[in-house]
């Protein structure tokens, strides 16, 4: 997968060239590319933003640069890229989301800033735009850098595929608690049946935690999945009759 990202803060990027991320880059299976946007600058300050037409306050991104940025970047490589757009305006971001754009093999990232950018880009060069949340960023880097993280690791190759298939969401659930050494820790033990080294009784205690730890956190999640009559009977053994989504 390649994913350009067009930005005016290149510099922020740095937590996309470390951990897990790095090592995709460094084996090949991803590949970032950062663009300053203020290469399409005009002029000696190399400007990409002027004042809104109507009034008001803040600067608008410029039509003309963030055009020229987005065909000359997306003809760096000959796989036509996906544009996306962040912005809180944006469809909101899920694991679903991540894992349809992760199946392409190119994305470009538009990162805003100030009052957003002109809508004619919007209509014309944008192929999608996305928001991770219902509040506002001072601009589009961090969003950027978050889709980029959850689709990084899911390329084949890149984490354990097994843990990518039992974390939080892709299986509808949250995640069942994790424990390591010692088995107790301050008075507090670990649950007996993971000691038990019964891997039927394991898997079947994990999967009630996760059932039981998104009936109490999640309940929203729980309602969008099609359980079958053994998790129901899971959550009811936990959850009394009118306390909680049940059968
Ligand atoms: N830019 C500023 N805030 C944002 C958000 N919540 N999501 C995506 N892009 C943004």
């Amino acid at each position: 997968m390649r994913l350009d990202i067009l930005t005016l803060f290149p510099e922020i990027f740095a937590p996309l060239f470390a951990s897990i991320p790095a090592r995709a880059q460094t084996s090949s299976r991803v590949q970032v590319e950062l663009h300053n946007l203020r290469d399409w600058g005009r002029g000696r300050h190399r400007q990409v933003d002027d004042v809104p037409f109507g009034g008001g306050p803040g600067m608008v991104i410029q039509a003309e640069p963030l055009a020229a940025a987005i065909r000359a970047v997306g003809a760096m490589d000959p796989r036509p890229p996906r544009v996306i757009y962040l912005t809180p305006q944006g469809t909101p971001l899920t694991q679903t989301l991540v894992e349809e754009l992760a199946d392409r093999p190119r994305l470009v990232l538009v990162c805003g800033h100030y009052e957003g950018i002109d809508e004619r880009i919007r209509e014309s060069l944008v192929d999608q735009e996305i928001s991770i949340g219902d509040y506002v960023l001072s601009g589009g880097e961090l969003p950027a850098m978050v889709l980029a993280d959850a689709l990084i690791r899911l390329v084949p190759g890149v984490i354990d595929s097994e843990s990518v298939a039992r974390e939080s969401f892709s299986t509808g659930l949250l995640d069942h608690p994790h424990y390591s050494r010692p088995a107790v820790f301050e008075g507090l033990s670990v649950p007996e049946v993971l000691l038990s080294g019964h891997h039927g009784r394991i898997e079947e205690w994990r999967r009630e935690q996760a059932l039981l730890n998104t009936a109490r956190r999640r309940p929203d999640l729980l309602e969008a999945l099609d359980l079958s009559q053994r998790d129901r009977e899971l959550l009811t053994r936990f959850q009394p009759p009118g306390s909680g989504p049940g059968p």
